[in-house]
């Protein structure tokens, strides 16, 4: 058997980030495949409710700890026009969805959407069709959700039966448009002088939201980075927040780069942390703008076999890809990175909730919703509070072809000072068996009782299962453990 490679990892309850923003925790919904219809939303299931929604889907989102939704769209967005969606629903008009080429009937729109995360306690944040559409529409929607009554839009929502305002605090200025797939694609001058003005519209409605500007779909983009600061250039003070979106898969097998998703992702932060800070100091502001990963997961792109299909229909059945324990392993890192990030990155949504890209699958004909491998890391990262603890990590590095040299070994810790509870997550990248000792003299005592741990060797049954720490050897000030090769695993208290 090869020796394990060895590697320490250092925490200290007084070297922190400050308060995990608990949005980081979010997902998405769009109107995509069956993520919407037969995902969320399926009349006539056995557990439906009174609405419409899924209850069996809703249980797993509530155990996942999901505590934001986007909506309604990703690239359906850009030729969306929310009016569609609605008044009585047999008066709906029904659309071809040019997006994914498939028939949008308008059942759920902006009012039914937003009484489920109402029932669910979760955080809508809505996207504007800056698209095909522009400033009077998105000002119109905010007026529809947010203003009280007396007004045009605000009379229609009420006649609409939504007495109350739904009061949407986060809104996105579009979704990817400096992608060329993008109904309405435009370029960093353009698009950014319409969202200042969007913004500032929006804003007018409702002074009490929040804006999130659209930053690159990727770090591969052509114009990554300068479609950010020229964006900037026109956008900077009417907004609050930059958005990123990034997708992992391995390329032409290249299994190490593909396990080292998490460094890019941190590299990709730091670069449109960068070009923002760079934005905001040309112009001498005292304001600095925080970040919106509000599209990220692993997912095997390149196998996508397009969105021609021939006969555009209702929910098609897209995107419904099952994860193996692989991918779990790289979205707990990518999580691991988040929190990482907490200081400057607010909002994260893992792309998407239900049967698209999703950590969780709702079966048709009754068979009730089930997690995926990526559902553990999500759920268990997602239940910590409190703080973002800076995890020193010292691992020999690992050499891979598309990202560099990158650690061994990645971690990441939360303390929550109020319950003295704290997680530490830890990632071995690496074909070898790891021991990790883990120093942390500043906690007088850590309370850390359980590991769970998800191997890229479980396949797609991979479940995060739960192991009493009994490989645990510490001395008080550290404590030494094992970590399968290509694995994910965090300890916590017992519960
Ligand atoms: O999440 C699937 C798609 O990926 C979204 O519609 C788009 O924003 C991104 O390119």
């Amino acid at each position: 058997m090869p020796s394990p490679m060895t590697a320490s990892v250092s925490i200290d309850p007084e070297h922190h980030r400050g308060p995990i923003d608990r949005r980081l925790f979010g997902t998405f919904v769009e109107h995509l495949g069956r993520c919407v219809y037969g995902g969320i939303f399926e009349p006539g299931h056995p557990h439906a409710d009174e609405h419409g929604f899924r209850g069996d889907v809703a249980d797993l989102v509530r155990e996942l700890g999901v505590t934001l939704v986007r909506y309604p769209g990703g690239n359906f967005v850009s030729g969306y026009r929310w009016e569609d969606g609605i008044g009585p629903v047999g008066e709906r008009p029904r659309r071809l969805d040019l997006a994914w080429r498939s028939i949008e009937p308008n059942t759920v729109g902006t009012d039914e959407f937003l009484g489920w995360t109402a029932r669910l306690g979760l955080e809508p944040m809505l996207a504007v069709n800056l698209g095909t559409r522009g400033i009077q529409e998105a000002a119109d929607l905010v007026e529809y959700c947010n203003i009280a009554e007396g007004t045009a839009w605000s009379d229609r929502r009420r006649a609409n039966g939504v007495a109350r305002p739904h009061g949407v605090r986060l809104w996105c200025l579009g979704n990817e448009m400096d992608g060329p797939w993008q109904l309405g694609h435009k370029d960093a001058h353009a698009y950014g002088v319409l969202a200042a003005q969007t913004g500032q519209a929006m804003k007018l409605v409702d002074p009490t939201i929040e804006l999130v500007v659209c930053g690159s779909s990727g770090r591969d983009m052509p114009t990554f980075g300068q479609w950010e600061s020229t964006v900037l250039e026109h956008a900077y003070d009417v907004v609050d927040y930059v958005s990123l979106h990034a997708y992992y898969e391995p390329h032409d097998g290249d299994r190490r780069s593909f396990l080292a998703s998490g460094a890019a992702m941190h590299a990709f932060i730091g670069d449109v942390l960068a070009t923002a800070d760079a934005a905001g100091a040309r112009r001498r502001s005292r304001r600095r703008l925080r970040l919106s990963f509000d599209e990220w997961n692993v997912w095997y792109m390149s196998e996508f076999p397009g969105n021609d299909q021939p006969e555009p229909r209702v929910a098609p059945p897209l995107l419904e890809q099952i994860y193996s324990g692989l991918d779990a392993v790289v979205v707990g890192d990518l999580l691991i990175t988040l929190v990482n990030n907490a200081d400057r990155v607010a909002i994260g949504c893992l792309a998407q909730l239900v049967n698209v890209i999703a950590p969780i699958m709702a079966p048709p004909d009754g068979v009730p919703a089930w997690r995926q491998a990526t559902f553990h890391p999500f759920s268990l990262t997602a239940a910590t509070t409190g703080r973002s603890l800076v995890a020193t990590v010292d691992a020999p590095e690992l050499s891979t072809a598309r990202h560099g040299d990158v650690p061994a070994v990645s971690a990441a810790a939360t303390h929550d000072p109020e319950t003295g509870a704290v997680s530490v997550f830890l990632v071995n990248r690496s074909d070898l068996e790891a021991e990790v000792t883990l120093r942390h003299p500043g906690f007088a005592e850590l309370p850390l009782a359980v590991a769970r741990t998800i191997r890229a060797a479980d396949g797609d049954v991979a479940t995060a299962g739960a192991r009493p720490l009994t490989d645990l050897m510490g001395d008080g000030s550290a404590t030494t453990l094992r970590l399968p090769p290509e694995s994910w695993t965090v300890l916590t208290q017992a519960s």
